[in-house]
Formats: C-alpha cells, structure tokens, sequence
C-alpha cells in the first residue's frame, strides 16, 4: 500500500487565489440557477410539477436562505436580511408536496432576495479569512454552498424533465463514441485501496476520513447499461418475471405498475421516451436513465449480474493499480474538462458508452464519472471516524439502509459537485433522478489470476 499523500489543487491556492475560485464557482452556479428559472414563465414557476419537487421558485429562494443562513449570518457574522423566512425554506420543516401551499415569496421577490444575498456573500468573501476556522478553511463553506446551489441546479433541472409542455431547455449533442467498441468487462484485482478523503477541502462530512478498504477481485463492465440492453431485458418479459426481482423491488413494481424506465412508452414501431419536451426513439448506445435501484437490480439479475458495492465502484473510480494512490478522478487529480466527462447541462442527455475515452480509469472503465448517477448495492453509513459538519442534518440524519448510494453524478451534476469520493442517496423507488447503473459480477474460477 502506497503512503503517498491525496494530491489537491485547492490546497497549493493563496487566500487570494481561493477567493477568485470560490467567486467564480458560485457565479457559474448562480448564472446555471438563473438560466434554469428564466427559461419559464412565472406561472410555471410557481407550479408544482410533480408531487416529488418542490416549485421552482422554491427552490430558488431555499438556495438563497442557505447561502444567508451560512455565508452572511455564520461566516460573515452579519445580521439576518429576512429572518422571517427562514422556516419557508427549511427543508426539514416541510415537505416537498407541502411546499406550494407555503406563503412563499414569488418569483420577482425570490429573484430580488437571492440577489441581495449574493451581494452580501461575495462582501464577504472579500475579506473572510481562509484558515483559523474549520469552516472557513481553504473557503469550504463557499464551497459548500457552491456545492448545494448546483445540487439544486440538478434537482431543478430533473423538474423541467417532469414539467409538461414545449421544450425550453437547450444544448448541443454530446460527443460519439468512437467506432471500436469497448470491451464489455474488466478485471479489477483484489486488494486494499483508499476511499473516501481527508485532503479534498470541498469534500463534505460523509466522504470523510480516507480509509482503507479491502476488496476483493471482482470484474465490472467498462460502461454503464444502455438503452440497446435494457431493451432486451424489457422485451424478454423481465418486469413480469419474479425471479428477477427482489421481495420489496417486485411488490414496488406491482404496486405502481411498473413497466419500462420512467418516461418511456412502448410504441407499436418500437420504445420512445419524452426528454425535456422532446419525443425521441430511444437511443441503443445511451446509457439508460430513469431507472429505480429495484429495476436496476432486476436487470443485472436478468444478465446473471450484480450491481457493484460502493467500496467497488469507488476503487475502480479512483484506484491506480501502479502507484497504490487513490487518485481524485477516474483519470488522474486534474478538475474535469469536457474532454473527461459529460457534466454541468453541458448536453441534455448522457453520451454514448465509450464516448469519453480521456475520462477512462487506469483500468478502462469508462464514464465512471459524468452521463448518469450509478446505482450501488451499498446503504448510507457514515465511514469509520465519521464526524457530522457542520451540521448533523447534512448527512447523518439520512444515515441508514433504507437509502442507497448512488456515485459519480450526471449529465446535470456540475463538476463543483462531483469527484471520486462523492456519494450521492436516495431510496430504492427513486427514478426522476438522473440515475442509471452498471453491473459487476464476481470472477468465475480462475479468472482473478
Ligand atoms: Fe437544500
């Protein structure tokens, strides 16, 4: 096992050079918050377009108290600009299906009080100090809110798929993949590797501390599922076979008539789904999305498969098998660019499996990170020395099996909130997310070498 240390970029920054990088982090994550709320009406807003989400316009002003309660009143030590809503836009005090009956400020007020908040955040960003304080240290709490506004980017984006209507969201297609094909699995020999972080200054309570894990060999595919195998899954009667499923997966699919991925429709020309407001046939190379944890499990039960451990899928993420090191991303310590992966709403969809070669592990496994949210077999746990911060609602309230990890983010994950030791939960029924899944399998005899 190799001591040489987690490398981080973040740590070789002045406090000057950190300040223009926690700035520039938030304004690409306001100016994302921003597009995400203009692209519709004020009607539209206000509207609860699925009892999973919240109304846009909730989720606009919930950014903007988080950002007051802890950069200008905590950080900043400022007084509270509107402390009379603090309860509106807590998420704990109300539910999401609750949450458009609430005295809400509307979409010109939410939009006046992010911007006034925004204002007194970068005050004083200008002259909070970037060590002395856990919180402050190396800007982690910019960081943090940088962190929850994208979040929140996502979770509003995953609306708009729900929204009903003309499309209004645009981007460019993501990249092909090249003509050779990816071999389908790959060895990963067994073995201790670091997980989780102690270096990483963004990293939040639960990626932490850097541990190390044994894990045994065990061979996972180099892409996540497509669309092309999913299918096959679906037309040789896979939801209707039992065996497939597990006990409370097969009384889930039951009980909501469960019968393809979240927005497909089976057509008598073949599977089309809708993708924010567009119909399209279903792409064979793509991976799937939409998916819940049961039918994922369903499927690499279908292919005589599992789905991988959390443990698995992080060591292939981040193992190099040369050096020992655990390293940040699939391809080495450097911030993702749009070479390495499908990420930011850069595109509107996953890209085809083996479409970002320079995003690939040591090992080949590819789009580890970016395209779709992987599901993993493993529950929500703190790791060994786990310690809430800043606040034990951030994490540890969620801990428990009735959550399951899901890793690497998606095509709507912005690169301030991924990395290789980022994880992601959600119960099992889940599927509004942009989730998706690849499956492992353990060796046959003789093949771990
Ligand atoms: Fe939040």
């Amino acid at each position: 096992m190799s001591t040489i240390p987690e490398q981080n970029p973040l740590l070789e920054l002045s406090p000057q050079d950190l300040r223009a990088h926690a700035a520039a982090a938030l304004t690409r994550a306001r100016e994302r918050s921003v597009a995400l709320t203009d692209a519709v009406d004020d009607e539209d807003l206000v509207r609860q377009h699925s009892k999973l989400m919240s109304p846009l316009v909730w989720d606009l002003a919930h950014i903007g108290s988080q950002e007051e309660l802890w950069l200008v009143r905590d950080v900043g030590g400022r007084e509270p600009l509107r402390p009379d809503i603090d309860d509106l836009y807590d998420a704990f005090q109300h539910a999401r299906a609750d949450r458009p009956a609430l005295p809400l400020l509307g979409p010109a007020e939410a939009r006046a009080y992010v911007r006034e908040v925004r204002e007194k955040a970068f005050d004083v960003l200008e002259t909070a100090p970037m060590e002395g304080r856990r919180l402050t240290e190396s800007a982690f709490a910019f960081g943090m809110i940088t962190q929850h506004e994208q979040q929140h980017d996502e979770t509003m984006l995953a609306t708009h798929q729900l929204r009903k209507g003309e499309p209004v969201l645009h981007a460019p297609e993501p990249p092909r993949a090249p003509a050779r094909k990816l071999p389908a699995e790959v060895l990963v020999p067994g073995g201790r590797f670091t997980m989780g972080t102690t270096a990483e200054p963004w990293a939040l309570d639960n990626e932490r501390p850097a541990h190390e894990v044994d894990v045994p060999a065990f061979v996972l595919d180099t892409a996540p599922v497509t669309c092309g195998a999913y299918v096959e899954f679906l037309e040789s009667g896979g939801y209707h076979d039992q065996r497939f499923w597990s006990e409370p997966g097969w009384a889930y699919r039951q009980e909501h008539d469960i019968t393809a991925p979240r927005f497909w429709r089976r057509e008598p020309d073949g599977w089309w789904r809708t993708r924010f407001g567009v119909r399209e046939r279903v792409p064979e190379n793509e991976p799937v999305v939409h998916v819940s944890y049961y039918e994922a499990e369903a499927y690499t039960r279908w292919a005589g498969k599992r789905l991988p451990t959390e443990a698995e899928w992080e060591k292939a993420a981040r193992h190099d098998p040369e050096s020992g090191r655990s390293r940040r991303f699939p391809w080495g310590d450097e911030e993702p660019t749009a070479e390495h992966a499908n990420l930011g709403q850069r595109h509107l969809r996953a890209a085809e499996a083996g479409a970002y070669p320079a995003g690939a592990s040591p090992l080949g496994v590819h789009q580890l990170i970016g395209d779709v949210w992987e599901w993993t077999s493993t529950g929500f746990h703190g790791y060994p020395g786990f310690a809430a911060f800043p606040y034990r609602e951030y994490s540890e309230v969620f801990f428990g099996p009735e959550y399951k990890i899901l890793r690497g983010g998606s095509f709507g994950t912005d690169a301030a909130a991924i990395r290789g030791t980022f994880r992601n939960w959600d119960y099992p029924i889940r599927r509004q997310i942009f989730s998706g899944f690849r499956c492992a399998r353990d060796p046959r005899p003789g093949e771990a070498g």
